[in-house]
């Protein structure tokens, strides 16, 4: 009843809702908010409402989408098991940016979700109207980030109506989402250890304080981002010249050569980037850092390019004035809370203001600081400067 709902749903809002669920009730796509980012939502076992999720986001069918459920419940409707120390996790996460990779139930979902392996990417969100939604279509929502493949995932309806407009049912508004980054993904190994597929908005400090110090890995290269084409960042780094020797015209633009200038996405694979050439910076201190930035800033705007920084706000006045054509500030680097929810909004800045050549600081990769280092460097497509 209304008096136990989770949140004052208007009349508007139940309207929607309902609207939206039968979307998904008729095999439409319909994009909905969660917590961390809008995902575009489609009925699980429908193969046809699955394929016009992968047609609409462009998304190549090798990578699984992550299904959404309201109860936990329903979680034994899809999986054959649930590991203790998955099952640890789930209650300490759930609702919750954390999906949790479970071997599946054959039979249930559609193939096209779990792009034909045995393992199932299942959470349950932690979003009023998500949980109303899921419950009011009355099946599992298959949803991934509600982006065109490879573009920033959307925060806020406009941004899924950016990419997304024309190609899918409808957006379900609930204005801008909390953490701003997609859940963490995990898979529990036999021995009940977590294996981090993507860092997310629960950090590895998390994880371990629930399984343990030590319970904890990262996956040397999650396996369905170089089924996407994602490139891992470790080669990319071990390319990177050590020094940034400067802008050199072009670059920006260019595939395969070693220039520590950004190269343009598309040039390679690259996931949540902006339609410029990024390059995330880095070195021995923000001094440094700031330096060699605002120098290949000079330079890149000399030769006629759109700049872009992407800086926290301690950092600023390490800058020039007019440093670049778009400054974008993350926040303070002691709320790394701030910097999550605001990255894909302004990776999105970018491209409003024409930016073709933009540089971002990196930050420290601790708590969510590992997961905005991860979209950063994807972002990238893997490109670094080394400032020294
Ligand atoms: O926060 C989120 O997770 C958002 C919201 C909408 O829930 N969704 C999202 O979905 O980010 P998507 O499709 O953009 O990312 C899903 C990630 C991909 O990295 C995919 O490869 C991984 O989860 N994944 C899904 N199923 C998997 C499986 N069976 N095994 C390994 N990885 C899986
Ligand atoms: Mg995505």
């Amino acid at each position: 009843g209304a008096d136990c709902a989770p949140y004052p749903q208007s009349t508007a809002d139940r309207e929607a809702i309902e609207e939206a669920a039968a979307l998904l009730r008729e095999g439409s796509t319909v994009a909905f908010p969660t917590e961390t980012v809008y995902g575009l939502g489609a009925d699980a076992r429908s193969t046809a409402a699955v394929e016009a999720v992968f047609a609409a986001k462009g998304r190549p069918s090798d990578n699984p989408l992550i299904v959404h459920i309201a109860e936990r419940s329903e979680l034994d409707g899809l999986v054959t098991e649930v590991h203790p120390s998955a099952a640890a996790l789930i209650d300490a996460f759930w609702p919750g940016p954390l999906t949790v990779v479970l071997p599946v139930l054959p039979g249930v979902l559609s193939p096209l979700v779990t792009a034909g392996l045995d393992t199932v990417g299942v959470r349950m969100p932690d979003h009023p109207l998500a949980l109303a939604l899921i419950r009011a279509a009355g099946c599992p929502v298959a949803a991934p980030s509600a982006n065109r493949s490879g573009r920033p995932s959307p925060t806020l309806a406009a941004h899924v109506l950016e990419d997304l407009a024309g190609y899918i049912g409808g957006v379900l508004d609930g204005g801008a989402a909390g953490v701003g980054l997609e859940s963490t993904v995990v898979q529990v190994q036999p021995d009940g250890t977590a294996a981090v597929l993507r860092p997310g908005g629960i950090t590895a400090e998390q994880l371990a304080a629930v399984l343990g110090p030590g319970a904890v890995t990262s996956a040397p290269a999650p396996a369905v981002d170089v089924a996407a084409g994602a490139p891992g960042p470790s080669t990319d780094l071990a390319e990177a010249p050590a020094a940034a020797s400067g802008y050199s015209p072009g670059a920006a633009h260019a595939a395969g050569d070693n220039s520590p200038a950004p190269r343009a996405p598309g040039m390679k694979y690259t996931h949540y980037a902006p339609r410029g050439a990024l390059g995330v910076v880095r070195g021995a201190s923000a001094q440094r850092v700031a330096e060699a930035a605002a120098d290949l800033l000079q330079a890149a705007q000399r030769a006629g390019e759109i700049t872009g920084l992407l800086l926290f706000e301690e950092h600023r006045a390490l800058y020039p004035a007019n440093a670049a054509a778009c400054v974008v500030s993350l926040g303070s680097l002691a709320s790394p809370e701030e910097g999550a929810r605001s990255l894909y909004a302004a990776l999105r800045r970018f491209d409003e203001a024409g930016a073709t050549y933009i540089l971002a600081e990196a930050c420290p990769d601790t708590g969510l600081g590992l997961a905005i280092m991860n979209r950063l460097m994807k972002a990238a497509g893997g490109t670094v400067v080394d400032a020294g």
